[in-house]
């Protein structure tokens, strides 16, 4: 994959074929100087969302969003994605969040989206629809990025159709961490018990008390030093946190992108 933050170093070109080279016009500086702009895009599993980033990361306009297409195929996810870059201005690279394991830009595993996606080349084709670079990762992995100090064990979690997860140690991400699909409590896994599914059928009441379960569970076992909560339904959280635990904008989500083009 071509990184066009990196331009070509004179190593790049032989030496034999610069004396034959033609003198190349000078890049108007108007166009050296433009900074690069970043498509970020989160897929989730009930709605993509995307926004372009200036190259500190920070917005450049609002966050469009489409409902997930059902069933939620490959094909019917990337005309959602055409549909929704139409509206934006020029980007020069793109970042994208899959609500899955993903791995050389290929996704490994989508739970909640249609099984088509398992060996998709998901950088490849939004390589090829969008033309522009891509960089692909996990959805907590992303919103982690986002929200990070880059000290001692940071770990996230995100509240959303899945319970995603992300583990940092010292800034390091450690990769394919799937919590959301462990076993918790009574035979079920954190997703069964903490995902949308559960909350529309146990209720905010219950949904909190087994939230608070799950922070110190994890607590627990990874000790960690941050705990960051991300995801749509954070906003039902009604108790309160302890040290140690933030509540992060879901927005990371689509802000944290920028720093799979900054790592
Ligand atoms: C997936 C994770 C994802 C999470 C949140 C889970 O079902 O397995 O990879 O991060 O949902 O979208």
């Amino acid at each position: 994959m071509v990184n066009p933050a990196q331009p070509p170093t004179s190593e790049d070109t032989p030496a034999s074929e610069d004396a034959t080279a033609a003198t190349p016009s000078p890049i108007p500086e108007s166009i050296a100087a433009a900074p690069l702009k970043t498509l970020a895009i989160d897929i989730g599993g009930s709605g993509v969302k995307l926004m372009t980033l200036d190259e500190a990361g920070e917005p450049l306009g609002d966050r469009a969003r489409l409902d997930t297409p059902q069933p939620a195929t490959p094909e019917a996810i990337l005309a959602t994605i055409a549909e929704l870059a139409a509206h934006q201005d020029r980007f020069d690279r793109v970042s994208v969040g899959f609500p899955g394991v993903v791995q050389g830009g290929v996704v490994k595993t989508a739970v909640n989206l249609d099984e088509s996606w398992i060996g998709f080349d998901l950088a490849s084709a939004l390589e090829t629809q969008l033309a522009a670079p891509v960089r692909a990762a996990n959805d907590a992995d992303i919103q982690g990025l986002g929200a990070i100090a880059g000290q001692g064990v940071e770990l996230v979690i995100t509240l959303g159709t899945g319970f995603g997860s992300a583990l940092f140690i010292h800034g390091h991400l450690v990769p394919n961490l799937e919590l959301g699909h462990h076993e918790f409590r009574k035979g079920e896994t954190y997703e069964e018990q903490l995902g949308r599914a559960a909350l529309k059928e146990i209720g905010k009441k219950r949904w909190n008390r087994r939230l608070e379960k799950a922070i110190a569970a994890l607590d627990r076992l990874f000790n960690y030093d941050q705990l960051y909560i991300g995801g749509g339904e954070t906003s039902k959280i009604n108790f309160d946190l302890l040290d140690r635990v933030v509540i992060v904008p879901n927005l990371l989500g689509l802000l944290g992108g920028i720093r799979l083009w900054n790592a």
